[in-house]
């Protein structure tokens, strides 16, 4: 089998992303979400970033047409009778994602491989909700994907052999390292990751620094790029926060608690850079 045709269900910031590196590789690629402005958002993002690439000098103005040509909107799951592969990266929550397979399952061919860019939610139990489990996969990118190297590529109990290499020569065909690690909760990346975040904005909750004063010290002092603050901002803290209960759910220990700062926000509905308010303000 060979994958020629890929649809990206979500149009946020991390299918977006994942869009457009499948174009950039040449991939006939649909992206679909629930309506037609929130696609037209995310095909607004790519011709910004490619535009960026032209500014540079990195690539030509007719290159990015061609780049554009390949990727057209969706919003209806029909359209996915026709493609070889389907990336889910719509919100990081567990029925959305189940009730998103079990109808692919039934729409995309039987060939076809359904993967998953959860941050931290068992592959396991979103195949299980089909009836090819042998054809679900992770595909974790980080964000920004066009710039960040790493696809953790998760197993999941059922997962084929021969899905798994298939799917490891697409990433590496795509620009980037896949990286193959087995399905637990919250994976490597977030395992360990999220768990620094949540502390950091403990350590914000319990007035034991400023904002500032908490992403200068893991910038300065741990040679991070951004401080745990600003990563979070720029993730997502609805995202952080379902990545922190999966933990918490999954593994039962009361060192993977949200802090209720985090809730609060959350709440509030600041959600970082997305919603122009998190633990900083975007205009
Ligand atoms: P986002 O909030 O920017 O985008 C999510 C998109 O999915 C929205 O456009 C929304 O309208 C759409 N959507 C929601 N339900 C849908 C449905 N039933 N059908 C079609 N589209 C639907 O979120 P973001 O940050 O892009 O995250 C998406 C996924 O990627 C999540 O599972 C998240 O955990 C994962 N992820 C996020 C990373 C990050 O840094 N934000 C990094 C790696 C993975």
């Amino acid at each position: 089998m060979e994958i020629k045709k890929v649809m990206v269900i979500g149009a946020g910031q991390m299918g977006a992303g994942i869009a457009q590196v499948c174009a950039q590789a040449g991939y006939d690629c649909l992206l679909h979400d629930l309506n037609e402005d929130y696609c037209l958002r995310g095909l607004g993002v790519i011709r910004k970033n490619l535009a960026r690439q032209v500014d540079k000098g990195k690539m030509t103005q007719d290159q990015m047409e061609v780049i554009l040509a390949y990727i057209q909107p969706s919003t209806d799951l029909h359209n996915a009778s026709g493609v070889d592969l389907v990336i889910e990266a719509a919100v990081e929550n567990m029925e959305v994602k189940t009730k998103i397979f079990r109808e692919l399952d039934k729409i995309a061919p039987d060939h076809a491989i359904l993967a998953s860019n959860t941050s931290s939610l068992p592959i396991t139990e979103i195949a299980a909700a089909t009836s090819r489990p042998e054809k679900v996969i992770g595909m974790h990118f980080m964000n920004p994907v066009p710039v960040m190297k790493l696809v953790e590529i998760i197993r999941g109990l059922a997962t084929d052999d021969e899905v798994y290499e298939l799917i490891e020569g697409m990433t590496k065909t795509i620009g980037k390292v896949p990286v193959e690690v087995n399905d637990y909760p919250g994976f490597v990346s977030n395992r360990i990751l999220m768990p620094m975040i949540n502390e950091a904005i403990y350590t914000l909750y319990e007035g034991v620094a400023t904002k500032e004063a908490i992403d200068e010290v893991m910038k300065l002092g741990m040679n991070h790029p951004m401080g745990p603050l600003t990563l979070a901002d720029f993730i997502g803290l609805d995202t952080c926060l379902y990545i922190m209960e999966t933990l918490y759910d999954g593994f039962g220990d009361s060192k993977y608690r949200p802090c209720p700062l985090l809730r609060k926000y959350v709440k509030a509905g600041w959600l970082g850079r997305k919603s122009g308010r998190g633990f900083y303000e975007y205009s």
